[in-house]
């Protein structure tokens, strides 16, 4: 028996090496990756130079100092964060959720210093920040909070793309001083922000000075075809949390922050040990560097169009839709499929179905068009005996 808690289901195969967007298990298998790692590993597996700066850093013989000194490789990374979101200060963590813990934090300080005693932060139905009590309590999801209570207080939940909803808070509610989206939903089953919903978001938070801070943990760091889910709707947030693909595999989180949150954290109010130490940066900086050098934006952007145009031409309008940007994929097929991620890897594909009825696919940015077709290939076949199944056996039970 393992000793490792039991806190996922998990299917019984181990990765042991990697290369570019392939995987291979303990018997030698060979799978395509058309998940990355839930969206981490960015630069695929063994990218030369990805591989050649960390192994640079590890030989300097230094990959931990402390925040207590000067790190250049947090100032370097911190630069190319700044340079890519608009945004002007980072602060370095190391998960997702940490990330959204800083962010809400520096939500709660914001209406502290304007004079709100209890303040409130608007969240999204179907949204996922994490599972820290804070996070959680900010997450639209049931099944992540039960059993977890008393939740945090201090969250007002209303649909995704509605913003009278919102509007009706604002008119209501004297406490709100933050809005907070994840503006493509992951875990939620790639629940996409109509542009339009987020420019009016953030028309609102400019009108009652509220913070716009958006969670792009996920959908976030070039995988829509931009860096930003915020650039293709053309506004600058005030927070935006990152981690995930950031330093391609290595553990780092970030709270960046801009506009109206700019110098809120003062020394002393936030911290983390590990938080942008020099093997975490070093893969930050390479990372970006990386998919600036490789045009990496623009590839999510084509092999996303040619991943989605192949499922639609190969399934029609059999699955109930098929939804994303870029290498962010969704397609919902209308009942519980769980089951496709084993027949996927028996026919050597990864990848994963989120809330419960949703395929969903988060490749590696390097993944080049005639490996998206390959997906495709791989994936078409099961998805459409699956369907084929469930109307025979809907059909049966009539
Ligand atoms: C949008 C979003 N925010 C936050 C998180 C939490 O990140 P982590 O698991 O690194 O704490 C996730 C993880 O899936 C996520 O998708």
């Amino acid at each position: 028996m393992s000793h490792v808690m039991n806190t996922y289901a998990r299917q019984p195969v181990a990765f042991v090496r990697g290369e570019g967007v392939w995987l291979w298990d303990e018997a030698g298998k060979k799978y395509l990756d058309a998940l990355a790692g839930i969206a981490v590993n960015t630069l695929g597996y063994g990218h030369p130079r990805f591989k050649k700066a960390i192994l640079d850093r590890i030989n300097s013989g230094i990959i931990h100092t402390s925040n207590l000194w000067r790190i250049p490789d947090q100032e370097a990374a911190a630069d190319r964060i700044a340079e890519i979101t608009g945004l002007d200060e980072v602060f370095f963590c190391n998960s997702g959720l940490e990330a959204n813990e800083a962010a809400i934090k520096i939500a709660r300080k914001y209406g502290h210093e304007r004079g709100v005693a209890e303040p409130a932060i608007i969240v999204m139905e179907k949204a996922f920040h994490g599972r820290s009590l804070a996070t959680l309590s900010a997450t639209g999801s049931r099944k992540v909070q039960a059993g977890f209570e008393p939740l945090v207080s201090g969250f007002v939940r209303v649909p995704l793309n509605d913003l009278e909803a919102v509007r009706q808070v604002a008119e209501h509610n004297k406490n709100v001083v933050a809005v907070f989206v994840e503006p493509i939903q992951g875990e939620g089953g790639i629940n996409v922000s109509r542009l339009e919903y987020l420019r009016g978001l953030k028309e609102i938070c400019d009108r009652k000075e509220w913070l716009f801070m958006s969670d792009e943990v996920q959908c976030g760091l070039g995988r829509t075809g931009k860096w930003f889910v915020y650039q293709h709707a053309g506004f600058q947030p005030d927070v935006v949390p990152l981690a995930k693909g950031l330093a391609s595999g290595v553990p780092v989180g970030a709270c960046v922050v801009g506009g109206r949150a700019k110098g809120i954290f003062k020394p002393g109010n936030h911290g983390s040990t590990f938080g942008g130490n020099p093997l975490a940066m070093t893969g930050v900086v390479a990372t970006i560097d990386t998919i600036k050098e490789e045009g990496l934006l623009a590839n999510a952007a084509k092999v996303g169009q040619v991943i989605r145009d192949g499922l639609k031409s190969e399934l029609g309008a059999a699955p109930k839709d098929i939804r994303g940007m870029g290498l962010m994929i969704g397609m919902e097929l209308g009942q519980s499929c769980g089951e496709l991620v084993r027949q996927a890897l028996e026919a050597g594909l990864v990848i994963n179905v989120t809330a419960d009825n949703v395929v969903r696919l988060l490749p590696p940015l390097v993944m080049s068009e005639a490996e998206g077709r390959t997906v495709v290939e791989r994936l078409a076949p099961l998805v459409r005996a699956f369907l084929a199944r469930s109307s025979e056996a809907t059909a049966a039970a009539r």
